[in-house]
């Protein structure tokens, strides 16, 4: 394969692609969808509910957050990303079925919202990076791993994009166990701004490159990810 700055730009690809990603997502246990203004209150409410475990690794984790007006604005944003085709944010819903009880647990038309996902478009180097948040009641179900998995091919499918990034800062041990669990591979780690009080001021950057091929450290997440089975 030619290097990337020989590649024409948008990289060439069969016709029919989309341009934006599916506004729904099927991903095991949720369903991934496109952020609308009516998530704005449940995200509000499980941002208040999660501010402590939250407030360490994102810099918007304030009191304020918790806010439905700055929901619907930070909603409004979402829309202007996806529009432009450079950011898609999606809410992530459990449809167990299960009543959401306890705190932090909201309900949604489709079962419980459980957190947010969003895809953010680098085009000068094709490359996607994925990012989110779980609500702290509802951590270490597989959730972001589910999720994560789903918008990895979600993201390799958008046109002019070569591989996917997930980015975290070194001592965010739960963020960088999504990637590891994927098969995605560290690649490196850098110096950076510390944005939140948790970080260390290293940031791991790990990449999901099908260029690469298989590898033989990943696990079988890694592999049913590299298959599609999303
Ligand atoms: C990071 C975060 C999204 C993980 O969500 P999650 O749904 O709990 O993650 P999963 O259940 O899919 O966990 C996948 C793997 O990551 C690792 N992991 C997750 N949480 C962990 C924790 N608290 N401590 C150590 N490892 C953890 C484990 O290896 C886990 O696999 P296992 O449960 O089979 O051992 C969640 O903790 C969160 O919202 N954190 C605050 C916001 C944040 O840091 N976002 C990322 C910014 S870069």
């Amino acid at each position: 394969m030619p290097a990337a700055a020989e590649r024409p730009f948008p990289s060439a690809r069969p016709p029919g692609e989309p341009a934006s990603p599916p506004e729904r997502v099927a991903a095991g246990p949720l369903v991934l969808r496109r952020v609308h203004a009516d998530d704005a209150g449940a995200i509000a409410v499980a941002v208040g509910a999660s501010l402590d475990h939250l407030r360490p690794w994102m810099p918007w984790a304030i009191p304020e957050a918790a806010d439905l007006r700055s929901q619907l604005v930070r909603v409004a944003e979402a829309d202007e990303l996806w529009e432009s085709g450079t950011g898609f944010i999606y809410v992530m819903i459990a449809t167990g079925g299960g009543r959401p009880e306890g705190p932090g647990a909201v309900k949604d038309p489709d079962g419980e919202f459980v957190g947010t996902i969003g895809l953010h478009r680098r085009l000068a180097d094709e490359t996607v990076e994925i990012g989110y948040w779980i609500v702290a009641a509802r951590t270490r179900r597989g959730y972001a791993t589910a999720a994560a998995q789903a918008l990895t091919q979600v993201a390799l499918a958008l046109p002019g994009t070569r591989r996917a990034e997930i980015h975290c800062d070194e001592a965010n041990t739960a963020s960088a166990g999504i990637p590891r669990k994927l098969g995605y591979r560290l690649d490196r780690v850098e110096a950076h701004e510390r944005e939140a009080p948790g970080e260390r001021g290293r940031r791991m950057i790990w990449v999901w490159d099908p260029a690469e091929g298989p590898r033989a450290t990943g696990g079988t997440a890694g592999r049913a990810a590299r298959d599609g089975a999303r």
